[in-house]
This record gives C-alpha cells, sequence and structure tokens, in this order.
C-alpha cells in the first residue's frame, strides 16, 4: 500500500458530465487489479477532511483513471483539477475481481456509476474470454459506455435501449446466457445487486459485485463500513479491506 502524492496529467469531460481524471502513478498501476481503488485526498487544505474512495476505472502504462460525476465537494475539486496539479493517493486498496477463474464468457452488469471499474477489467480480461455487456440507467443520460464491449442497454424510461431494468434486460437474454458457461461481474446501486443476487442464485450463475458505502480510513482500521456476511463464521465483513468485490452469496447486500 502507498501514500503518493501524484500528477494529474488531465480531467476529460465525456457525455453526460462524467469525468475521467488521469493521473501518473506507477506504484499504482504496477500493483492494482481491476475491482481495487484508491482513496484520494482531494486537496491540500483541510476541507474535505476525508479521502474519497474510488474504483480504478483504467491503466495505461505509468498512467490510472478514475471515473466520477460531479457528487458532492470532494468530486466537485476533483473535476477542477489540471494538468500540474497532484492528489494525495492511498492505494492500491481492498480486494479486486477474480476473472482468471474457469469460465467461457464475463458478463459485465453496470448500473450508472457502477461502469466504473469495468475498462480496466475488460481490458485485463483481452481475447481469453467473451465478454458481453449488460448497462443500465434511469434514462439515457446515465448510461455509461465507456471501455465496454459488445453492449446491451436498458433504461427504466425507455429513453434507449431496453425499456425496464438491468435485471429484466439479462431475464430477457437469459437464452444467450444460458448458452456458455458464465460469470456475472457487477456494480451498481444496492437494489440492482440485491435483485442481481437473487437472479444469480435462481440461475445458478457465478456472480462478483463491486459493493459501496462511505468510508473513512479504506483499510479496515475505523471499521466504519460493515457489510453482513452469510457465513456462521463471521457476522460482518469490511467494504474496504474484505470487498469491495464480493461473491454475492457471501454476502447480504
Ligand atoms: C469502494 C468504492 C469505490 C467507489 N468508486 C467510485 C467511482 O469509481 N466513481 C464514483 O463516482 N464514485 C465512486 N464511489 C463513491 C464515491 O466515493 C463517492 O461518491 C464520493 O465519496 C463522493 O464524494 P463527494 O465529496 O463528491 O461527495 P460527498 O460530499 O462525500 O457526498 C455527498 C452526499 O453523498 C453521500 N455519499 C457519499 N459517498 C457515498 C457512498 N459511497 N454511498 C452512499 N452515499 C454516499 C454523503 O453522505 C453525502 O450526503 C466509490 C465508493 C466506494 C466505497
Ligand atoms: S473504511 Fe475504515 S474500516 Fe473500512
Amino acid at each position: 500500500m502507498f501514500i503518493v502524492e501524484a500528477p494529474v496529467e488531465k480531467v476529460i469531460e465525456l457525455d453526460n458530465q462524467i469525468f475521467l481524471l488521469k493521473i501518473h502513478c506507477p506504484e499504482i498501476t504496477r500493483s492494482i487489479k481491476p475491482g481495487q481503488f484508491v482513496n484520494v485526498r482531494v486537496s491540500e487544505t483541510i476541507y474535505p477532511l476525508l479521502r474519497r474512495p474510488f474504483s480504478v476505472c483504467d491503466v495505461e502504462g505509468e498512467y490510472f483513471y478514475l471515473m466520477f460525476n460531479v457528487f458532492g465537494e470532494g468530486t466537485k475539486i476533483l473535476a477542477s483539477k489540471h494538468f500540474g496539479d497532484t492528489v494525495d493517493i492511498l492505494g492500491p486498496l481492498g480486494n479486486g475481481f477474480n476473472f482468471n477463474d474457469d469460465y467461457e464468457t464475463a458478463i459485465i452488469v453496470a448500473g450508472g456509476l457502477g461502469a466504473a471499474p469495468f475498462p480496466y477489467l475488460i481490458r485485463e480480461i483481452g481475447n481469453d474470454k467473451n465478454v458481453l455487456s449488460f448497462i443500465g440507467g434511469k434514462t439515457y443520460r446515465d448510461v455509461i459506455t465507456h471501455g465496454m464491449k459488445n453492449i446491451t442497454m436498458a433504461t427504466d424510461d425507455g429513453s434507449l435501449g431496453f425499456k425496464g431494468n438491468v435485471i429484466d434486460l439479462l431475464n430477457e437474454n437469459i437464452e444467450v446466457l444460458n448458452k456458455s458457461k458464465i460469470k456475472i461481474f457487477a456494480c451498481g446501486p444496492n437494489a440492482m445487486l440485491r435483485a442481481l443476487k437473487d437472479f444469480s442464485i435462481k440461475n445458478n450463475f457465478e456472480c462478483e459485485a463491486s459493493t459501496e458505502c462511505a468510508m473513512a480510513c479504506g483499510f479496515g482500521i475505523c471499521q466504519g463500513c460493515p457489510i453482513e456476511s452469510t457465513k456462521n463464521s463471521e457476522k460482518y465483513l469490511l467494504v474496504c479491506k474484505d470487498g469491495p468485490v464480493f461473491n454475492v452469496r457471501d454476502v447480504i447486500i
């Protein structure tokens, strides 16, 4: 785990007010795995006090990207960064996706900004497996396709792609999913992850999900990020240390 004052290369604004922050940080890019995250101190001043956690969105050589929208004070500051500014990075943190398992097709399921960890996962899977991406959002503005492969989309209001949520979309495509041995990789709002857990158990699909909660330290000290475990041996796990990626069968989302 490193703490690095890393230079900002640039901020790229995608459609729909989604930002990519490109950061030069070989300490992170040398070892980070898809699904792991970094905890970012966005400002040199005391405010905002707490670091903000972000999945690593993609890695290119010694650079990595974060993907976010302007949500509160921290992301507002990040969006205004320029070449020559620095950000204080703590990472790599948490456990990433297990993508080298025995399966033929990776099914990416993303809701809104849950798209963030997948460009890097898809890059690392490479051509070893097939990849199908199922992406959902409330409206067309919330559908993020950056870095995705073989995309099928759903929106709640029908303004883009299938009308319905992304779980409805998976049910519509169940024959495609049953054609090969699949593993689902997911990230998105908790309601989506809960429904996806039920869907995966019902259809006997393997599924790992990146979960989110408010965090402080990011590495297991403050105990501020508990998630209920389904295993009898341990009542709670920590999202930052034991996750953020979990087998959906192991946790109560
Ligand atoms: C492991 C992990 C990975 C993440 N990856 C990404 C990512 O790749 N891209 C991205 O945009 N966001 C990501 N997030 C969420 C991100 O950390 C928060 O959105 C961020 O802290 C917002 O900072 P802010 O200062 O802009 O907003 P704040 O001022 O911190 O928050 C504004 C409001 O949102 C609430 N809030 C803040 N964070 C969360 C949260 N995690 N869950 C629920 N409510 C919250 C606050 O209580 C407050 O009311 C991730 C979170 C975790 C735990
Ligand atoms: S954020 Fe401190 S223990 Fe998880």
